[in-house]
């Protein structure tokens, strides 16, 4: 596996990549679990090269938030990316994306304030734009993307369609641990008694499944459901608990298969987040790659 860090090189390697044959693309910021090696594997599958990039963006972190503190492994990344068969891994830095002359951003208007751009202002035109530079550095085929920001992947779409660019967003499946917490880089932040805490947002999404399949249908009372478990649980109150129409974040009153419960809550100093499509078998929970 090689690994670049200027975005010249990369263009450079990458173009020889296409001129070959299809690039997989799996962005990333690193602190890499079993959930973004999902997406290597899938990558991997479906094309002739695959391109990782590890870059914790700082336009997407909020004034007050954790990039200072964002874990970051990066020698662990690297080993976990070759054995995963990556070709090509692109460490990118700060500096060099965003010099001071940067100004231009991707935004979506009430797309991207809505459920978490509500809780973090600014953070998706800060993914938008992010994603959007990676597309234009490594010129995928495919881009690869986790079902877990389940928002992420609805507003990376629609940019997709709206700007006509030439790649396939490929979603894949949020990876769980066996009881059921998805996995992420900021669960390592989280204390023993925290992590039980955290099993609170897993727990509202069985809930609303139980009760979606046993028949009810109104939001009111399947968001109810929901909060109830949360406020079992939790120690904070839930950011939001809700069920959402996925193409544009509405709220239906009457749910429908596929409408989606989007949980996100703060458990210690961790913000957790969580989603499931109503419909959909949740569980029991294995995370074999
Ligand atoms: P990061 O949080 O590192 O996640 C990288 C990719 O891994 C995202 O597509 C995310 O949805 C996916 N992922 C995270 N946890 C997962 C899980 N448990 N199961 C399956 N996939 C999972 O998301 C970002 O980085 C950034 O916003 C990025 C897209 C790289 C832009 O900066």
């Amino acid at each position: 596996m090689d690994i670049l860090r200027s975005i010249e090189a990369s263009r450079a390697a990458c173009a020889e990549f296409t001129a070959r044959g299809t690039v997989g693309l799996v962005p990333t910021m690193g602190a890499l679990h079993d959930g973004h090696l999902s997406l290597v594997k899938a990558a991997r599958s479906q094309n002739d090269f695959v391109v990782a990039t590890v870059f914790v963006n700082p336009l997407q972190f909020g004034q007050g938030e954790d990039l200072q503190n964002y874990p970051r492994a990066e020698a662990e990344d690297a080993q976990r990316l070759k054995e995963g068969g990556v070709d090509l891994t692109l460490f990118l830095n700060a500096d060099e994306m965003y010099t001071s002359t940067n100004v231009t951003r991707i935004t979506q208007g009430e797309l991207g304030t809505a459920l978490e751009g509500a809780a973090r202002p600014g953070h998706f035109d800060g993914v938008l734009t992010v994603v959007c530079k990676l597309f234009h550095i490594t010129t995928p085929a495919r881009a690869y993307f986790g079902q877990k920001d389940f928002q992420q992947t609805v507003v990376v779409r629609r940019m997709v369609s709206d700007l006509n660019m030439p790649v396939e967003i490929v979603v894949c499946p949020t990876c769980r641990d066996p009881d059921g917490l998805a996995l992420s880089s900021r669960n390592a932040y989280l204390s023993p008694v925290e992590r039980t805490e955290g099993l609170a947002l897993i727990a509202s999404l069985l809930e609303v499944q139980r009760q979606f399949t046993g028949g009810k249908r109104t939001s009111a009372a399947l968001e109810a459901a929901m909060r109830e478990v949360l406020s079992q649980k939790l120690t904070k109150s839930p950011d939001y608990a809700a069920i959402i129409r996925p193409t544009n974040f509405s709220r239906p009153l009457n749910v429908e298969v596929g409408d989606v419960a989007v949980v996100a809550a703060p458990v210690g100093s961790t913000r957790l987040l969580d989603n499931h499509v109503l419909g959909d078998k949740l569980g029991p929970f294995s995370n074999s790659l």
